[in-house]
């Protein structure tokens, strides 16, 4: 987006933003069908595989048509949102699904002897996750009803181990809500790191950055999609080094 330009609705937000002008002046970005850059010279790919120059190398990394969707839907979930006086920013990165988001999360974030605490309602894919992957890599999920703020309060207080709180709200099937403001107040005073699926809400609904949650995650297969036509998901975060970097600061333990 031009920030020059500023996008003032939410409406204009949800059309213009992450666009930039295709050079051949299409007024959708095209779907770049490429699994490759190249690069004029030899020296530029060294320059862009060693950071020192911003540019496409591989899409897994990232490729033009994948960047606009992830500007898009970061300045969706930032809409309004100011942090110290400033827009609030975040990044947020493409995965092949919803689930391929949920387990980079949280690979990325936990390790061995980490607990996380969550609702017992959750998608059952993220459920299966949470009970029968994470304890094979020695992470506990510790599943409570979380709508009584009272067993978070509880389970925090007995247990030092808890490093995310992981929401889901509105719950998929079960349309079960939490409260994002009071459990994220609760898990931020303990140190926690927060993450929330928005997917049933979307940010038109709900938006968690709101409320100081650290990571967004949707399965863009549903609502972000909207046609059912292709499986996908995002990552979102506010640390934009962790986002670029996948390094988290605060986890020195
Ligand atoms: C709330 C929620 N999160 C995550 C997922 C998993 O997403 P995907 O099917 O894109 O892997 C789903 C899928 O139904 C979902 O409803």
């Amino acid at each position: 987006m031009d920030k020059s330009f500023p996008l003032s609705g939410w409406g204009s937000v949800a059309v213009h933003a992450g666009h930039k002008q295709d050079p051949n002046y299409a007024h959708l970005v095209p779907i770049y069908a490429s699994s490759t850059f190249v690069f004029d010279e030899a020296e530029q790919g060294m320059r862009r595989f060693s950071g020192q120059e911003e540019g496409y190398i591989y899409s897994r990394w990232g490729n033009p048509t994948f960047t606009e969707a992830e500007n898009k839907i970061a300045a969706l979930e930032t809409f309004g949102i100011k942090k110290n006086g400033l827009a609030l920013e975040a990044k947020g990165i493409l995965h092949a699904s919803g689930m391929a988001t949920i387990t980079t999360l949280l690979l990325s974030t936990l390790k061995p002897g980490d607990k996380i605490l969550t609702h017992y309602s959750l998608y059952g894919g993220t459920e299966e996750i949470m009970s029968k992957v994470l304890p094979s890599l020695g992470i506990t999920a510790i599943i409570a009803d979380l709508r009584n703020i009272n067993n978070a309060v509880d389970a925090i207080k007995k247990d030092k181990a808890i490093k995310m709180l992981y929401i889901e709200t509105p719950a998929n099937p079960t349309i079960q809500c939490v409260d994002i403001e009071q459990l994220c107040e609760l898990a931020k005073q303990n140190g926690l790191l927060t993450a929330c699926d928005n997917t049933f809400a979307t940010p038109y609904l709900q938006q968690p950055f709101q409320f100081g949650v650290d990571f967004i995650v949707h399965s863009t297969t549903k609502f972000l999609n909207g046609h059912g036509t292709a499986i996908g998901g995002i990552l979102l975060g506010t640390d934009l080094d962790f986002m670029k970097t996948g390094y988290l600061k605060w986890q020195k333990h």
